[in-house]
């Protein structure tokens, strides 16, 4: 059964939507079978990540309504075989954990990761994929309201009994007196009150890449930090290897 990967924060914009794709396409170059779930519904997104923005008919909303049968709506990356997209709504409109849970039944025995993309806070959609979440990525920017928003959202799961909590900061400039105004990357962990899982490095060939809808460059340091932060979430012990 697929273990259920949820990517959330309190702010927008901290760089979830890049954590669920680049996660997922190093889980799935280790060839684990992976599914993002991508929940920000009205904003969609992941298909132009993915280099499918031209196969897509259907989407959640489309299950939600049964307006399609669930598979119609699952569409597999052409360049990574093993991971598989469900878009997002074009419109935004409510959903319900009994949404997440019909895909978590229905798709749970082919993939072995289900990573959810959430919106950004505590809404609905975060209310209902919460349900169901093994692990929980909390996305923070080193800046002050963001380190804050993804306190409030570990704590917030925690509340609704996602122990499994992990902070992924984004975002983070190469040199450490970029980082001002915060001081380390100590105060960044220890004002969340999570537990650092990897640290994803400020580079514009990020954005490059998700705009684009390719995969990041085999021998750029954040295909490594993903490929780094993959091997955590399986288990094995990769060293930070910073201070
Ligand atoms: N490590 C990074 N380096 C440079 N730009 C990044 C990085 N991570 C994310 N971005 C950019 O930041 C913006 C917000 O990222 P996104 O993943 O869409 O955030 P969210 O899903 O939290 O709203 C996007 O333009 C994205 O390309
Ligand atoms: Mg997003």
């Amino acid at each position: 059964m697929a273990e259920t990967i949820l990517v959330a924060s309190g702010k927008g914009g901290v760089g979830k939507s890049t954590v669920s794709v680049f996660l997922s396409e190093a889980l799935s170059a280790e060839n684990s079978r992976v599914l993002i779930l991508e929940l920000d519904c009205g904003l969609r997104n992941l298909d132009v990540s993915l280099g499918l923005t031209r196969d897509i008919v259907f989407d959640f909303g489309d299950i939600i309504r049964e307006s399609c049968n669930i598979k119609d709506a699952v569409y597999q990356c052409h360049f990574r075989p093993n991971l598989s997209l469900i878009p997002a709504a074009l419109k935004s409109f409510e959903l319900c954990s009994d949404d997440i849970k019909n895909i978590i039944e229905n798709l749970g025995e082919q993939f072995d990761y289900i990573v959810i993309d959430c919106p950004a806070g505590l809404g609905e959609a975060f209310d209902s994929a919460a349900k169901f979440a093994d692990l929980a990525l909390i996305v923070a920017t080193p800046d002050p309201s963001s380190i804050r928003g993804a306190r409030t959202t570990g704590a917030e799961l925690l509340s609704r009994g996602v122990k499994n909590r992990r902070l992924v900061i984004e975002r983070c400039p190469q040199k450490a007196k970029n980082l001002d105004p915060i001081k380390n990357l100590d105060e960044i962990i220890d004002g969340t009150e999570l537990q650092l899982i990897g640290v994803i490095w400020e580079d514009p060939d990020v954005r490059i890449a998700m705009d684009s809808g390719t995969p990041l460059d085999v021998d750029s340091t954040n295909y490594k930090t993903f490929r780094d932060l993959s091997e955590r979430i399986r288990g094995k012990y990769i060293p930070l290897g910073f201070k």
